[in-house]
This record gives C-alpha cells, structure tokens and sequence, in this order.
C-alpha cells in the first residue's frame, strides 16, 4: 500500500496555541491514525506539523520580552508542541523553520530554481498588508470586505512599496496548474475551494517576489538569507511552504513525498493552491494529492481575535478535557467542526449536546449496558454462540435472525468509513462508526436480553439464544470501537484493557474491523465491566473556566 503523508500548516510562533491550530492538527491526527490503522502499523505513514518562525513579528514581540528571536521561538515553539501532546496528536516529527535541517534544504531548493531561471532578480511595487505580511493583488487590495485598500483580515490600511526583491516567474506555470486542477477535481476538497480558486486564476498570475531587502532594522535580518546574496533574505511564506518537502527531503523519508494531504484552513488556500503547486512543478516535484481546506471555528457567532479577547485558548481545552475527558474533546472538534464551507460555533450547550447523545448515552452507556449483561448473566466471560459465525448471522433460510446481522453491519459501516476517508470526511466516517452503537441500542431494545434472562435459570433454550444477542452486541460494539479510536484513542484502548480485546498488533483495519474475524472477541476469554467510559452531564451545568 502507497506510504502516507499528512501536514498541518506549520504556526506563527507568536500565537498562542489556540482551538484553530489545535484542530486543524488534531483533525491530521485522526487521518494519521486512520491512515497506521488501514496499514496496520505506523511505518508507511507520516505525519508533520511544527512552526513557522521567521515572521518579522517574532523580532518585534522577542524584544518586547527581552529576549533574542530564537529564544522567544524556542519558548513558542515549545508551547506549541506540548498543546499538540496534551491534544494527543501522535505527529512522527515536528518541524521549526529555524532549524539547519530545514534552511539547509531551503537554499538547495532556492539554487535550484534560480538555476532555471525560475527565480530571477527585478523590481516590485505593491500593496503590501503589514498585519499579514504579504503583498496583495490589486483585486484583492481593491476589494477588501474592510474597504478598498484595506487589510482583507485585519481591515489596516495597506502600504504601496517598491523594493528590489528575487521573483519566482509565477506567470510561467498559471496553464500548467489550470490543467492540473482541471484533471485533478479531488486536487482540492471541498470542491466549493476549488471554485473559489478557479474563480481566482482568471484574473491570471503575476511574477511574485520571494525576497525581502535586509536592512539596518533588526526586523528585516531574521530570516533566510538568499543563497549568495546576503543582503536579501528569503520571503517567510516561500520559506514556511518548503517546510513541508525539506522534512522528509532526506534518503531514509524520500519515499514519503508526494504528500497524501496538506491540511488548513481558508486563510491560507491560496498560498498553497497557487504558489506551492507551482514552485513545486518548477522544481520538478510532484504535487501533493489533495489539499484539504477547512473553514473556522469562531465563538458566538464571531470571529476570534486578539481585540475581541475571545479566543478558545489552551486554557479553555483544558477546562473542557477535565471535565469531560480529552477524548471527549477530540470528539466535538471532530464531529462539530468547520470541516465544510461553513464556520462552525464553539459553545458549551452544544458541547453537553452532543456529549450526552453520541458519548454518554452512545458508546458509554451501549459499552457498559452489554458489558453488564456479560457479566450477570455470563460470570464476566465472553459468551459462546451456539453454531459458526455465519449462523449467528443468518438462519437456514438465509435471513438474519432478528434482522440482526453482524458482519454484514460491520463490513458496511467500514466501507463508509472508508468511502469518507476518501474524502477527508472525517465528520461523517466518524458518524458510520457510530452507526453500529445506535443499531446495537435498538437490536436489544427489540430483542429484550434483560427480560429473556429472567427464565435463564429455567428455560434451557434461553441460555443460547442470550449467548448469541449478547455476543452479537459485544462484538459489534468491539467493531465499533475499533473505528472510532483514530478519534478518541484513549478510551477505545481503555475499553480494550477493560475488554481483552486490544487488535492484534500488526492487524490491518479490515481484519480488526471485520466482525467474528482476526480480531475478534474470544468466547471464554474473561471481560470488565469497567468504569463507564462517559458519565452523562447535566445540561444546566456552568461551562467549565480555564482556572489560570
Ligand atoms: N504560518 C502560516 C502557515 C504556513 S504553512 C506553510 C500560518 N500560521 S497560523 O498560525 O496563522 O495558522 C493558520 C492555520 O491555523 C489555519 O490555516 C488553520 O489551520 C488554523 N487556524 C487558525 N485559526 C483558526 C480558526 N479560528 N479555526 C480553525 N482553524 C484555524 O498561517
């Protein structure tokens, strides 16, 4: 099977991690794990994530701390990767643009491009967004939300510079990339992006510099020098996109690259649609397969920002993995976020909402419910069917008892699973994994097994037939779990532990996903009833406060 890379965008260092970067790299982590599960084990997927560091602001914010720019990086950049540990995100490395590792690589690829004339010195006059530091076109410059001439995301007036700066011949590559999105529909995910760029590209591509002068402010000397030529240091955004192949530009991760996705949101779509596709065609590299382009999260209805003070912050996660567990967390990112066109609202109602339908009274109460059952009726030992797997499925007539049938369920729920992933879908692979709880819940409200067990003790037919509902439910439940751990890893292995029923190692998805198969629950083999995996919460309860 083809090895699989996955990236976030690598962060501004002086940000404070917040729920934007948590989830974007928290929805890589579930792809990831996706991803190590379909294979069977981690040594054909990769998965990135780091920083990008040499934003002027860093110089600026540095000395505000009294400290130099790589010291307030080091300090960030460290922030950053325990968020994303906290957050459980399982990334194979961690990228710091200030690393030889990656400015070596970068000066490789700069010489490269010069070398075909890709890059090339000239003259460049625009309109340039101090907040974003970024040249805009003068479409874009015009047309700002904000008023014409303005920041289209912080609404600050724009500032018209000329300055002396490498290009990279943009212009050269504009039919080859048209072609490669006309032949390439799933290029970018959702396809309402894909538009918005098409819609973009006919306005035609200019040459765009990717050098800035160095001068006598400090701010201007962080940075990549140009290869040779000390008195221009490479543009941050050109600097940051090359994170992506300078990380596994080496013998032992070559074969990681193209990458199977980038992931991010709207803000930086154009970035990596355009100018990345096209440094990497002149570079002779193939393009990365899809890029996949959320939207935001916003609270209240508005957009989080440092002015409005209302940002969902570490602190604020934290609060909410202690009250209702980190996987709980991972959950409504997952399941409720802005994985479409549309931002999605962070807020605690919704938040108890969902917790108790899909959490609480879903998987935990479903898990506990059988578990249960076992335990009274069967000792706390895996019930044995009577027959072979295919007759618990389906009777001598080919029907499945009770309309109950396991792998048939099973298989179905993994080829949604897997038909989402396709997608990057993940919302709605999570909801076929979900599925099979729900069905498990109305299989014993109809089959009754609480009511069937009072004549246990009398009735010698009971025994079986209570054998193969209950099984039927632990396995299918087992399934279940299996698919949703990308998701909530912690408590699908604590209900393993609990269960005795961790996948084997090495198991590929559709063996631990296949019900009665590899993986399966063994008859005999002792189970917990354990702890429930999610107590339910009370609607009326006070959101929980970050208490630094
Ligand atoms: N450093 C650049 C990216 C360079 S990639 C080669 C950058 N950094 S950033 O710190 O601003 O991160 C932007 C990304 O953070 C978004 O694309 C998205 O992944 C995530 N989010 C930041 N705020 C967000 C929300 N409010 N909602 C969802 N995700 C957002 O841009």
């Amino acid at each position: 099977m083809e090895p699989y890379y996955a990236t976030t965008p690598i962060y501004y260092v002086n940000d404070r991690p917040h729920i934007g970067h948590c989830f974007t790299s928290v929805l890589a982590d579930a792809a990831a794990r996706f991803a190590r599960l379909v294979r069977g084990g981690p040594g054909d997927v990769f998965f990135l994530t780091g920083t990008d560091e040499h934003a002027d602001k860093v110089v600026t914010s540095a000395a505000s701390h009294g400290m130099t720019p790589l010291q307030w990086a080091d300090r960030n950049a460290a922030e950053f990767q325990s968020a994303f540990a906290f957050m459980n995100v399982s990334n194979d490395d961690f990228i710091r643009t200030t690393q030889p590792r990656h400015t070596a690589k970068v000066h490789d690829y700069i010489r490269r491009l010069q070398t075909h004339g890709d890059v090339f010195l000239g003259d460049y006059t625009g309109w340039w967004d101090e907040s974003q530091e970024e040249y805009l076109t003068e479409t874009v410059a015009k047309d700002s939300p904000h008023g014409p001439y303005t920041s289209p995301v912080t609404g600050r007036p724009l500032v018209k510079r000329t300055e002396k700066n490498y290009f990279f011949r943009l212009s050269a590559y504009q039919d080859r990339l048209a072609e490669h999105l006309a032949k390439n529909p799933g290029f970018i995910l959702p396809e309402s992006r894909r538009n918005e760029v098409l819609g973009r590209l006919r306005d035609g591509l200019a040459d765009i510099p990717v050098s800035r002068a160095v001068t006598a402010d400090p701010a201007s000397q962080w940075g990549i020098r140009m290869p040779d030529d000390p008195g221009h240091r490479i543009y941050v955004w050109i600097d940051a996109l090359f994170n992506y192949l300078s990380a596994v530009d080496t013998p032992d991760r070559r074969r990681f690259w193209p990458p199977a996705v980038h992931l991010m949101a709207k803000d930086i779509l154009w970035f990596h649609a355009v100018i990345w596709p096209c440094l990497l065609m002149a570079l002779g590299e193939p393009l990365p397969r899809t890029l996949f382009v959320h939207s935001y999260w916003v609270r209240d209805g508005k957009k989080m920002s440092k002015s409005l003070g209302n940002f969902v912050d570490l602190d604020v996660l934290k609060a909410y993995a202690d009250r209702y567990s980190l996987d709980a967390l991972r959950w409504y990112l997952l399941t409720q976020g802005p994985l479409a066109n549309t931002d999605a609202d962070f807020s605690h109602a919704k938040f108890v909402e969902v917790y108790n339908a899909d959490l609480a009274n879903g998987i935990g109460n479903s898990t506990s419910r059988v578990a249960n059952m076992i335990d009274k009726y069967f000792n706390g030992v895996v019930p044995q069917p009577p027959g072979t797997i295919e007759q618990l499925a389906l009777d001598d007539q080919g029907l499945p008892h009770d309309r109950f049938n396991g792998p048939a369920l099973c298989g179905e729920a993994l080829g949604g699973v897997l038909s989402n992933l396709d997608r990057l879908d993940l919302a709605s692979a999570l909801a076929d994994a979900l599925s099979l709880v729900r069905r498990v819940d109305l299989y014993i409200n109809e089959t009754t097994p609480f009511k069937l067990a009072k004549n246990l003790d009398t009735d010698p037919t009971v025994r079986p037939r209570l054998a193969a509902i209950l099984y039927n439910c632990a396995e299918t439940l087992r399934v279940a779990s299996v698919l949703l751990s990308p998701a909530m890893p912690g408590k699908m292995a604590s209900l393993w532990r609990t269960w005795n029923c961790a996948p084997t190692p090495g198991a590929t998805l559709a063996d631990a996903a296949a019900f009665g198969g590899p993986c399966r629950l063994a008859p005999g083999s002792p189970m917990t009833k354990g702890e429930p995996l999610f107590m339910r919460a009370d609607p009326a309860e006070p959101e929980p406060r970050a208490t630094a």
